[in-house]
Order: C-alpha cells, then sequence, then structure tokens
C-alpha cells in the first residue's frame, strides 16, 4: 500500500519547479518528513474510504498518510488529529504547501511544509506561520467508530448553492438576480463537482464560466472586481473572465464551461 518516501517526491513533485525547490533547500529541512504515500481510487459519488486498520501510518493520533486518488489534481493528506473518550477526528488538506509545492507532514499538531517551515490547519487548512501566505483546501472527512472507516468526500458543495446534477449547474435569476446585469459575477461550490466554479456576465451581455483551479500549481484563483480578472494568490498568474492566461507563471487556460441561459436562469454545463 505505502510507497517510501522517496518514491513520494518523485512521484508528487515530479521534475518541475516544485521538485528543484525541494532539491535546492536540503539545509532548511526540519525534523519533519513528507506523510508517506497510498494511491486509492473514489467511488463514483467521490468518496474515499479508508479502512483505518489497513493503514498502520494513519493509524495512531499524530498519523498522516498522503492519498493519490486518480482523476484529482492534488493529492490529499488525511491526519488522525485527535482521540478522546473513545472518539477519534480525522481530517484532510491538500497535501501540497501553497508556497512552492512541497509535499506535507503533519507534526501531530500541525501540518507542517519541510521545506520552508510553513504551518497550516489540519482542520481547515488556514496558514499558521509563513512563508506559505495561502491556505491548504480542506475537505469533508468523517470517522464511524463502528466500522473504523474514514469517509472523505471529494465532492461536497455549499449549501446556498446549486448542486451539479448530470454535470449541470441551474442558476435562476430569482437567487442570482447579478447574473441578469452585465458586468455580474458569481460564484459557488456545487455539490457533487466540489471545486468552486465562477459564472460571469462579461460587459458585452455574453456569459462564461470557468474552474478556479489554477493550472501552474493548482491554488484557488479570486475574482477581483476592479482588475476584471481572475488572481492566483500563489504565484500572482492572472487570467481572464474566459480563463485565459494574461501573466505567467501559469501557461494553460482555466478549465472552460460552456454555458446557455433560459427567461428563468443560467446553466452551466460539464460541471464533472
Ligand atoms: S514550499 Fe516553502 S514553505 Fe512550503
Ligand atoms: S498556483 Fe502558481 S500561479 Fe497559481
Amino acid at each position: 500500500m505505502s510507497t517510501s518516501r522517496r518514491g513520494f517526491l518523485k512521484g508528487v513533485l515530479g521534475t518541475g519547479a516544485a521538485g528543484a525547490a525541494a532539491t535546492a533547500l536540503p539545509g532548511c529541512a526540519p525534523d519533519i518528513n513528507p506523510a508517506p504515500v497510498t494511491d486509492v481510487t473514489a467511488s463514483s459519488a467521490g468518496t474515499v474510504d479508508l479502512l483505518v486498520s489497513r493503514y498502520p501510518d494513519l493509524e495512531p493520533v499524530g498519523g498522516a498518510i498522503t492519498v493519490r486518488v486518480p482523476g484529482e489534481a492534488v493529492p490529499l493528506l488525511v491526519v488522525h488529529t485527535k482521540s478522546e473518550g473513545g472518539r477519534d477526528d480525522f481530517s484532510t488538506v491538500s497535501s501540497i504547501c501553497t508556497h512552492v509545492a512541497c509535499p506535507l507532514g503533519f507534526d501531530g499538531k500541525d501540518v507542517v511544509c519541510p521545506c520552508h517551515l510553513s504551518r497550516f490547519s489540519p482542520t481547515d487548512g488556514a496558514v499558521l506561520q509563513r512563508p506559505a501566505t495561502v491556505g491548504l483546501r480542506s475537505f469533508k472527512t468523517d470517522y464511524n467508530p463502528g466500522t473504523r472507516v474514514v469517509s472523505i468526500n471529494l465532492r461536497a458543495g455549499e449549501d446556498n448553492f446549486p448542486a451539479a446534477v448530470n454535470g449541470q449547474v441551474t442558476l435562476p435569476f430569482s437567487q442570482f438576480p447579478d447574473l441578469r446585469n452585465n458586468g455580474g459575477a458569481v460564484t459557488g461550490v456545487p455539490t457533487g463537482y466540489g471545486l468552486r466554479i465562477f459564472i460571469f456576465r462579461q460587459d458585452d451581455g455574453t456569459l462564461s464560466a470557468v474552474d478556479s483551479i489554477c493550472t501552474h500549481q493548482q491554488c484557488e484563483v479570486e475574482f477581483r472586481a476592479q482588475e476584471k480578472d481572475l488572481f492566483c494568490p500563489c504565484h500572482a498568474s492572472t487570467f481572464t473572465l474566459q480563463g485565459e492566461v494574461t501573466r505567467e507563471p501559469a501557461t494553460l487556460p482555466l478549465k472552460r464551461f460552456t454555458v446557455s441561459e433560459t427567461p428563468d436562469a443560467v446553466i452551466v454545463n460539464g460541471v464533472q
């Protein structure tokens, strides 16, 4: 199941800029290693189930594993945060540091980057210590003490945003009036997709919709209303509202969705 840590660094970092950064800074490494790697598959509903007894690195409190899931852009760091009164807690965050993409470990309290010592909350991915300034993505994680299964939901969305149904997200004008107006913008995370999407009514009245995951190192981009663009807080790439790159280091466009409209709603297609 588990691969070696050397295998992790080779497999996850590869030979790109992140790998170069990691190998260029060995003297900075604290006494913590990236969590060992396991390859798993997700269910068709986007749930990863881990039987804790099969993962000795995860079993003790303070334990952690890195989980690679086919089709997911970034591996996951699953950590065993506590055990109190017979109740165990686990949580899951993205396992790649938002600074320059080193793989992350867990010291029993915080998620830690071995490269330059950034620290993150294991429960919500918030930055606790720089140089990283952007938090990690967190994933809904449940533990069943009866079956000893940790379930990670990769497709969880926001309660107040429409779900993706057969790859379609329908945004009624009654709920999202901004989409009637030129210059209008709406964002949210559809259940069933699990990633933030943006929908825009351009100044010329046309519609566009794009995914939020930056194509450089998978940070989440932000909408800047004043600049009318999408900005990646990790390394400052920018994109048009149609997803085209306007500033590197990203070189590939954001994932785009096709958009249509009826008299009552905007419909975003291909959200899967
Ligand atoms: S890569 Fe620099 S702190 Fe993580
Ligand atoms: S992740 Fe590097 S610019 Fe977006």
